[in-house]
Parts: structure tokens; C-alpha cells; sequence
């Protein structure tokens, strides 16, 4: 295993997106700058996508505007196209993330588009983001199986991630979307991917639907990757996939890294209580096991 691990909190942007009350903006820019003054290095803040698809983001420009940026903590947004990457480019952002799958279905269902024809319209946003010197990150869904078209066949992971790294995303991070992985198949996902794209360009993100994600999170880390993408208080979800639930909770990963003497950097006791703070302003129960043993000790 590495001996530092870096931590992507996708919080803000995956945590929210699912919730169907509206969360006032205020907030919004209040949970990142929390997350800012835990050590956190990367904080995905907000989602440009279309406010009609994705209605609780919204106030993607006001929340990334709002928030207090750190020296230090980079603040990734989705972006789905170049309509997206302008108004991100408008307030300033300087990393982007893009998003597809390797199931056409899902695909289809979440960015209205194949996966070809995504690939292809993130080309332009890739040569904006070059010209302009924005990093661009990479995400491929449904890597260990689809909500619509079921298994979901390893090369086609292999053939999306290797796309997406050779049109220039630093990273690439596999997602289990439906959160239906077990270490093994995690494992060998992860193998295969790695064969194509190199370990160090490689994140991984679990949803905990099935309780595996962190056992996943563990299969990955001893296969050599060091970035992990987990969600404050394990709140998540896509609201494209059925059955999908929330993110591996950030403070079970940091805790979990710290008893395996993996540096992160974080403070987990802010890191708990700002997940404690999250779920009651949500209004349900932490869903990070580490939060409710720190609350209650
Ligand atoms: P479309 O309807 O095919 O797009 O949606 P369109 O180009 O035909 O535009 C339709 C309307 O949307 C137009 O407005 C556009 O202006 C507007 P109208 O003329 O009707 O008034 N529009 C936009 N507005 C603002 N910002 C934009 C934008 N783009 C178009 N960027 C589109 C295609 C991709 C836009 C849509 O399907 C979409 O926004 N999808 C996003 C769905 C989403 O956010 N899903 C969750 C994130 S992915 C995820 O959670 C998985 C992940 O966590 C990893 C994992 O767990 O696996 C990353
Ligand atoms: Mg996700």
C-alpha cells in the first residue's frame, strides 16, 4: 500500500445532488469551508450540469463563488459540456471533472448521450481546458455493473477509463455507481483498468448500497492506488441510477487509513463533526459509523 493516500470529497456535489429538499445556498458554501479546515486537499464543490436535470445544483456559480477557496485545496466541478465548462469558467474554476460510463444505458439515462457521443463532446471541453490551463479529471460509472443493462464487461471499463486518460485527464476515478461491487470483482476491475492506464492516474469511488465500500476502498489500496473518493457523513447518490445510495463515508475511510498508518492529513474529529453537522442539517442520520462512535464516546 502507499504510504499517503489523498482523499477527493465529493460531498458537496455527489452528497447533495440526490437530496430532494432544497439546500439553501448559504449552507452549501458553509459544508465546504467546514471541509476546508479539515485538511481536505481536493473538495468537489458543485456540479455545472443542466439545472433542469440536476435542480439542486442549481446555484452552482453562487456556491462557487461563495465559498472561502484555501492556498492548498483544489475545488473540482462536473462538468457535462462546454456549456457547462463556460459557466464554470465565468466564476473562476480551475479544475473540472468529466463524466461518462461504461454502460451505454446508463449513459443514455444521465447525460442523454451513448458513450461515443459523450467522448465526443467532451473533446472541445479538453481542448478549452488545455488552452486554458484547467485540469481536467475523468469519471467512468458503472464499473462494476449498471441499474438498466446489469454486468456491466470489464473491457468495456478498460476501453472508456484508457479513453478518457488518453484525452488528457490526470485522473480517472471508477465508480461503482449502484454500489453492487465486492472486493474481488473491485480487485479485478482494478487490475484490468491498471493494465491500460497507470496506477497513479487511477481513483477509485464506491457507493455503500450493498455495505462493501469500504472492503472495496481496502481490495484497491492493496492494489497500489492512493486516491479515494468518499462523500463527509456518506451521503450520495445519482439520481439517474436507480437504486443508488450514498458515497463511502469519508470519516470510515480516514479512520480506517489511520489504523493502517496511511497519512491523509485530515482531522477526523472535525471531519466527524462536520459530518454530524451535515446530517442534522439534512435531517437524517449520520450514515458514517465512525460519526455516530465519535458522538457517542
Ligand atoms: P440534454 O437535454 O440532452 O441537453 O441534456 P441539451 O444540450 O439538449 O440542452 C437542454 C437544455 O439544458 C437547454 O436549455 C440547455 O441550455 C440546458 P433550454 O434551451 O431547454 O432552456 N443545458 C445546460 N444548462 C446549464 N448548464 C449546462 C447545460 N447543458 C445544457 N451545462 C445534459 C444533456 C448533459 C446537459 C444533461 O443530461 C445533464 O445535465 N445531465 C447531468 C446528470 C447528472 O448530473 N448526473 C449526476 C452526476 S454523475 C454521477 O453522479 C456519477 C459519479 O458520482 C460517479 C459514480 O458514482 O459512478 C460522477
Ligand atoms: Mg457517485
Amino acid at each position: 500500500m502507499k504510504p499517503s493516500v489523498r482523499i477527493v470529497e465529493v460531498g458537496p456535489r455527489d452528497g447533495l445532488q440526490n437530496e430532494k429538499a432544497m439546500i439553501a445556498t448559504a449552507d452549501k458554501i458553509a459544508l465546504i469551508d467546514r471541509l476546508s479546515a479539515t485538511g481536505l486537499r481536493s473538495i468537489e464543490a458543485t456540479s455545472f450540469v443542466s439545472p433542469k436535470w440536476v435542480p439542486q445544483l442549481a446555484d452552482a456559480s453562487e456556491v462557487y463563488t461563495g465559498i472561502h477557496k484555501q492556498p492548498g485545496v483544489r475545488y473540482p466541478v462536473l462538468v457535462p459540456n462546454e456549456q457547462g465548462y463556460e459557466r464554470a469558467r465565468a466564476v473562476g474554476v480551475e479544475e473540472i471533472a468529466v463524466f461518462t460510463a461504461a454502460s451505454e444505458a446508463f449513459n443514455r439515462r444521465n447525460i442523454n448521450a451513448g458513450i461515443d457521443e459523450s467522448l465526443q463532446r467532451f473533446a472541445p471541453v479538453m481542448e478549452r481546458a488545455r488552452a486554458d490551463g484547467v485540469a481536467v479529471r475523468g469519471y467512468v460509472s458503472t464499473v462494476l455493473g449498471c441499474p438498466y443493462q446489469g454486468e456491466v464487461p470489464l473491457a468495456d471499463v478498460v476501453r472508456v477509463a484508457r479513453a478518457l486518460h488518453e484525452m488528457g485527464c490526470y485522473e480517472v476515478s471508477l465508480g461503482d455507481t449502484i454500489g453492487v461491487g465486492t472486493p474481488g470483482k473491485a480487485r479485478a476491475m482494478l487490475l484490468a483498468v491498471s493494465g491500460q492506464v497507470p496506477i497513479t492516474a487511477l481513483a477509485v469511488h464506491f457507493h455503500d448500497t450493498y455495505g462493501q465500500a469500504l472492503a472495496n476502498v481496502l481490495a484497491c489500496l492493496e492494489e497500489g492506488v492512493a486516491v479515494v473518493d468518499a462523500s463527509v457523513s456518506g451521503t450520495g447518490g445519482c439520481p439517474y441510477a436507480k437504486g443508488a445510495s450514498g458515497n463511502v463515508a469519508t470519516e470510515d475511510v480516514v479512520y480506517m487509513l489511520q489504523g493502517l498508518g496511511i497519512e491523509t492529513g485530515i482531522d477526523l474529529a472535525k471531519l466527524a463533526d462536520t459530518g454530524r453537522w451535515l446530517a442534522s442539517l439534512l435531517g437524517h442520520e449520520t450514515g458514517s459509523k465512525v460519526g455516530k462512535a465519535l458522538a457517542a464516546g
